[in-house]
C-alpha cells in the first residue's frame, strides 16, 4: 500500500509523525529517505516527542550513527545510515543484535542499505518541495494498513495540538 500526503510546514509534519507514533506498536520499524533538510530528522523527532522520548536529550544522529531514548514502546533506536554503506558497518554498531520484537526503530538514510531494512518497516520517503512543502511518500505492507487507512482520512491523526506548534 502507498499513501502520498503533503505537508505545507513543520507543524503538519509534526502532525503526521504524532498521528504515527500513536498507532505504532513495539518491533516497528521506520525507515526514512530523502535528501539534507527533507524533514527525516523532524519526523523522527515529532516521533519520538509523541513517544514520551525526554526531548531535551533528543539529537540528530547523523555524527554519532545511532542515539537511544527511552519511551512508552521501550527503547527507540534512531539511526543515521548516511556514513554506512555495507551490511558489515551495520553489523559493527551491532544492527543485527538489535532484537527485532522490542522497542521502536527510525532510520534516516535507510536507502543506503536497503537490503538490511527488515521487510515488514514503514518506509517514508519525503520529498523536498518549494520552500516549506514537502511530499511524504508512505509505503509498507498489510500491517500498516490501518495506519495508513487513519492518515489518508485525517494526516492530522486527529490529535492537532496547539502546544505542539513550533
Ligand atoms: N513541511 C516541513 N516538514 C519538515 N521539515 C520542514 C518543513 N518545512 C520546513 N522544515 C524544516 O526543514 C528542516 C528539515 O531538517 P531535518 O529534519 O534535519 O532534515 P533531514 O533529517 O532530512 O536532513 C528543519 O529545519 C525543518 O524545520
Ligand atoms: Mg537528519
Amino acid at each position: 500500500m502507498i499513501l502520498r500526503l503533503e505537508s505545507a510546514g513543520i507543524q503538519q509534519t509534526n502532525a503526521i509523525g504524532r498521528a504515527i507514533a500513536n498507532k505504532l506498536a513495539p518491533g516497528a520499524c521506520i525507515a526514512l529517505s530523502g535528501g539534507l533538510g527533507a524533514g527525516k530528522t523532524a519526523l523522527s523527532r515529532a516521533i519520538c516527542k509523541a513517544l514520551g522520548a525526554p526531548m531535551d536529550l533528543f539529537q540528530s544522529p547523523t555524527f554519532t550513527i545511532v542515539n537511544e531514548y527511552p519511551s512508552r514502546l521501550g527503547t527507540i533506536r534512531h539511526a543515521d545510515w548516511y556514513r554506512l554503506h555495507s551490511r558489515e558497518e551495520l553489523d559493527a554498531i551491532g544492527f543485527g543484535d538489535w532484537a527485532p520484537n522490542q522497542g521502536v526503530t527510525l532510520i534516516e538514510w535507510a536507502d543506503r542499505i536497503p537490503g538490511a531494512i527488515p521487510g515488514d518497516a514503514l518506509h517514508i520517503s519525503i520529498l523536498h518541495g518549494e520552500g516549506k512543502r514537502r511530499i511524504l511518500t508512505l509505503e509498507g505492507g498489510e500491517s500498516w494498513a490501518a495506519v495508513m487507512d487513519m492518515l489518508k482520512k485525517r494526516p492530522g491523526g486527529g490529535s492537532r495540538r496547539s502546544s505542539d506548534a513550533r
